[in-house]
């Protein structure tokens, strides 16, 4: 068994978060049930923080709202002097929202439209990070209109295939994102851009992929960009910053084992210092984007155990027993997008050990099994199961297939728990729905 952050078994043998009591939480909020583990996103946030200053004192951290967003998190992570990178107008609106300041914030997009420029230069964001060529156009029109000059990155693709699930790999030259640096794309969006009077671009971003499980394409990443500011001084242009995004991998099951947030800022910095030394350059400013390894350990997700199938199989052992939960794709659609793994603790059974194999299955109209083949103490009906690691893209990637109410989000801390997102009704489902005349008879 694996205890993340402030998990821990309590006297009565159930497991507690941030001082909390699971089987409580799940009583009094009902389940499914996301909590989050306060302390523990505040832990990581400094140790981000305190662990790239310590090697590199001009760097600042960005929490990725993609992985988990609420007015919330934006203010926790304003308290903690970060910036906050938002990939549409529905993430700015959140952290306009929150209060989170603005010059602090940046804005991602593989298409963003002409309304998420406008509003983002209108709020004052600090930094648009820019994509493609329409909207190096777009934005230095619309900074000219509205007679501002707009802080701007160029998101470049290093060219590299980091090891991880096919579908969030970014880094590689056959991607959606980015200016392509081989094929000399992003040295024409550099020129581009410099031409552009009222953007004013302060240097370069790459994102090569997520759940990365150790440092090396990073390390490659920081190589190659490098390289490009090198070039881009011999033009005359003197990148201030470069951003190179998240994707520090976290664990899912106990044989997972990502470099620790130290061990990663020592590569990162050590590669970047020899990088630029070798090059002869000055320092730019070292931004990162993690979101994954702030809040996915952090996260839990309690649900009560219903139905219980035994089938027969064909392989070993013969039988597979099918323990379904009050959730699935709808609250965690990682398993069934990205064949992602998970662990879990029976909440009320947290001292006991496994003695059952089962899998655990959702309750949607679809084969949404969450975990398959997992040791538990004999799963009964009613008791609690919490599923490990889900703060990150979770919440965040919720749907409402089948009509499922999202659930709420509770944040927890020195055994309190607060409501920060409600659990969505039945009438929340229909709220949006409109039935035409011709229909209402
Ligand atoms: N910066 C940019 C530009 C990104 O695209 C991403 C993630 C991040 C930062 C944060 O990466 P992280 O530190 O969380 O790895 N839905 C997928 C993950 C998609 C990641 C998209 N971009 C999943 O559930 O695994």
């Amino acid at each position: 068994m694996m205890l993340l952050g402030t998990q821990r078994i309590n006297k009565q043998g159930v497991l507690e978060i941030g001082g909390c009591d699971t089987v409580e939480l799940a009583h009094k909020f009902g389940t499914p049930l996301y909590v989050m583990d306060e302390d523990l996103i505040r832990q990581n946030c400094r140790r981000y923080v305190s662990a790239f200053r310590a090697l590199y004192p001009d760097t600042d951290i960005a929490f990725a709202g993609k992985s988990f967003m609420t007015t919330a998190m934006c203010r926790i992570v304003a308290q903690e002097g970060m910036f906050l990178d938002t990939a549409s107008a529905g993430e700015l609106h959140t952290a306009l929202t929150a209060g989170f300041p603005m010059e602090r914030v940046l804005l991602h997009g593989s298409n963003k439209s002409v309304e998420e420029l406008q509003l983002a230069v209108k709020l004052g964001v600090g930094r648009i990070v820019i994509d493609n060529l329409l909207e190096i156009e777009r934005l230095n029109d619309i900074a000219e209109k509205s007679g501002k000059r707009v802080g701007a990155m160029l998101r470049l693709t290093p060219g590299i295939d980091p090891h991880t699930h096919k579908l969030i790999r970014t880094g590689q030259a056959d991607t959606k994102f980015g200016f392509n640096i081989k094929d000399g794309q992003a040295a024409a969006a550099l020129e581009m851009t410099l031409e552009s009077r009222n953007i004013e671009l302060k240097g370069f971003h790459c994102h090569i992929g997520s759940q990365l499980l150790d440092s090396s394409t990073h390390e490659q990443a920081v190589k190659i960009m490098v390289g490009f500011i090198a070039n881009a001084a011999g033009v005359g242009y003197k990148a201030e910053e470069l951003n190179i995004g998240g994707g520090l991998g976290i664990r899912y099951l106990p044989e997972h084992n990502p470099p620790s947030i130290e061990e990663f800022a020592e590569r990162i910095v050590s590669t970047l210092n020899a990088e630029i030394k070798k090059y002869n350059l000055h320092k730019p400013r070292l931004m990162l984007e993690p979101g994954r390894s702030i809040v996915g350990e952090a996260g839990t997700t309690l649900y009560t155990i219903g139905a219980i199938k035994t089938v027969p199989i064909k392989e070993h052992p013969g039988r597979r027993i099918y323990v379904s939960v009050d959730g699935g794709m709808s609250d965690n659609p990682r398993p069934a997008l990205y064949d992602a793994k998970y662990s879990a603790i029976i909440a009320n059974k947290a001292a006991m050990k496994g003695d059952t194999v089962v899998t655990i299955a959702g309750k949607h109209c679809e084969t949404d099994n969450l975990i398959y083949d997992i040791l538990l103490p004999s799963p009964q009906t009613g008791d609690i199961l919490a599923v490990q690691s889900t703060g990150a893209y979770n919440y965040s990637m919720a749907s409402n297939y089948n009509r499922f109410p999202r659930p709420a989000v509770v944040l927890v801390s020195s055994g309190k728990a607060e409501v920060i997102v409600k659990r969505e009704t039945l009438d929340d489902l229909v709220k949006q729905d409109i039935i035409p005349k011709k229909l209402s008879g």
